[in-house]
């Protein structure tokens, strides 16, 4: 093994003005630095340090078993930080790949274009630069009349002509390990930010007369740095686009992808319809033929094949082939739904399992209840499922009608083929085969129009 990759994430972020670790925020879903350990793996690094400073915590919990994590404890510049991942390459020779936590968008056949063109080189050291229409911020590359680099410089120390220089350093190196670690110790932060810069390290290899090489991208936006959040919605609208794109490649119809956000860990089957304004996020799963939106939401839901979804928002549920939901639903966290359910115009449905067939299709709410199969819930049905300490569980078993504008009182159990009379509040079980009125006699008093004309003769 001789690839090794360090990722700078120790980095407050201050720019983005948040409590959360700059390499913690989310890009459609994914943490910027989860994408990029992503990069490395993918360009087959075995071994990957993170370098975590600010939230050294938390960023180390989001690295988990993927990586090992080297801490910076005050951040004192990029070169000190890449010091930090000394200790673990003791016995390391090889290329030295440095990514920065901060620059999502960085794909594996980049790495694996730099590494290559490093290799055939010879370099000591191979900066991936990237010509930008507006430079502002990056650090500018200084090359000489033959087009070789000589140097690095940080926009707050470039002068006025190096300003003008449009290729930057993208922050993504190849390195030689050998000597790299005994010539960053001699680094001193002589500059503007008084920080000791990794990029002074390539005017060091030149002014010793090694080779420094250079990789150009092409397509810049793949290297933006998301310092502030102007650049995390930018990074965001692009990452959404190359998303939706190997969706639709992938056999999946996008209506209208600017208005459709789909997060990165969704999977969608073929033929599957996504229609505009609907977000699907989280580790939400989609099978084939469905009918997805407009206008809804999908968090973290499974959800069968030829499922119809409209207007509506399903979070932590699952439902099997040919259900259809909405318009106007809400799944809250917890339920299971057979196949073939349909869940209908307002009603809200909390834990509750659904069997095969059964309808809640128009203004109920059914929270915490076991629905058998080919059951059909009225319109306005109430699972009272909380008695103001405690919620409780209503059960109703196959083949049950429940008539309009029914309350359960729960705990309470319907058994099945059972029916219950519009309007009753049910507050005890019933057995199977029954039906349940709970009802006051209609009383009906007639002549009522012509109530005043009696009273004035
Ligand atoms: C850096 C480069 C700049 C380049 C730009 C590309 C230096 C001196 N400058 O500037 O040439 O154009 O990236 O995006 O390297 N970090 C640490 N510890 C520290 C400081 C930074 O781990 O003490 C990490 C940050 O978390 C971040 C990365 O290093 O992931 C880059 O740091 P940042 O402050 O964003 O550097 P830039 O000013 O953008
Ligand atoms: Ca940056």
């Amino acid at each position: 093994m001789d690839l090794a990759t360090v990722i700078l994430a120790a980095g407050k972020g201050t720019r983005m003005k948040s409590k959360l670790p700059k390499v913690l925020h989310n890009v459609c879903g994914s943490t910027m630095l989860s994408y990029v350990i992503d990069s490395a793996v993918g360009a087959g690094v075995k071994k990957i340090i993170v370098v975590v400073g600010y939230g050294a915590d938390v960023v180390a919990r989001e690295v988990g078993v993927r990586a090992q994590v080297a801490h910076q404890a005050e951040q004192l510049g990029t070169a000190h930080a890449l010091m930090q991942a000394g200790p673990f390459l003791s016995d390391f020779k090889g290329r030295l790949l440095v990514l920065c936590g901060d620059t999502p968008l960085i794909e594996s056949r980049t790495l694996l274009d730099l590494i290559r063109s490093h290799r055939s080189s010879g370099a000591a050291a191979t900066v991936l630069t990237a010509i930008m229409e507006d430079p502002a911020g990056y650090g500018r590359v200084v090359r000489d009349n033959q087009g070789g680099v000589v140097k690095i410089v940080e926009q707050k120390d470039a002068s006025p002509e190096e300003k003008q220089i449009n290729e930057v350093n993208t922050g993504v190196y190849c390195f030689e390990s050998e000597g790299l670690f005994e010539d960053l110790s001699t680094l001193s932060p002589n500059n503007a930010q008084g920080e000791y810069y990794l990029t002074d390290i390539i005017e060091m290899n030149v002014r010793r007369g090694r080779r420094v090489g250079a990789v150009t991208l092409e397509n810049p936006m793949e290297l933006t740095g998301i310092n502030d959040r102007a650049q995390l919605a930018e990074v965001e609208r692009f990452m959404r686009g190359r998303i939706l794109k190997d969706l639709m490649i992938s056999g999946v119809t996008v209506i209208d992808p600017h208005s459709t956000f789909v997060d990165r860990k969704v999977k969608i089957g073929r033929d599957t319809v996504i229609h505009p304004f609907t977000f699907i996020e989280g580790s939400t799963v989609i099978g084939e033929d469905c009918n997805i939106g407009p206008g809804s939401r999908l968090i973290n839901a499974v959800v069968g094949n030829g499922v119809s979804i409209q207007n509506s928002i399903v979070t932590d549920s699952s439902m099997e082939d040919g259900c259809s939901i909405g318009p106007f639903s809400h799944l809250r966290p917890g339920n299971t739904l057979g196949r073939e359910v349909k869940v209908g115009n307002y009603s809200e449905l909390k834990k509750s399992v659904v069997g095969d067939g059964s309808k809640v299709p128009h203004l109920s709410y059914v929270g915490d209840a076991t629905i058998g199969k080919n059951v059909n819930i009225g319109a306005g049905t109430i699972t009272c499922n909380y008695d103001g300490r405690n919620k409780w569980p209503t059960m109703i078993d196959d083949g049950v009608l429940i008539g309009s504008n029914t309350n359960l009182v729960a705990p309470v159990k319907i058994g099945a083929r059972s029916v219950t009379g519009a309007g009753s509040t049910i507050t005890r079980d019933v057995p199977e085969g029954s039906l349940a009125v709970e009802r006051a006699k209609v009383k009906v008093i007639p002549d009522w129009d012509k109530r005043d004309k009696k009273k004035k003769d």
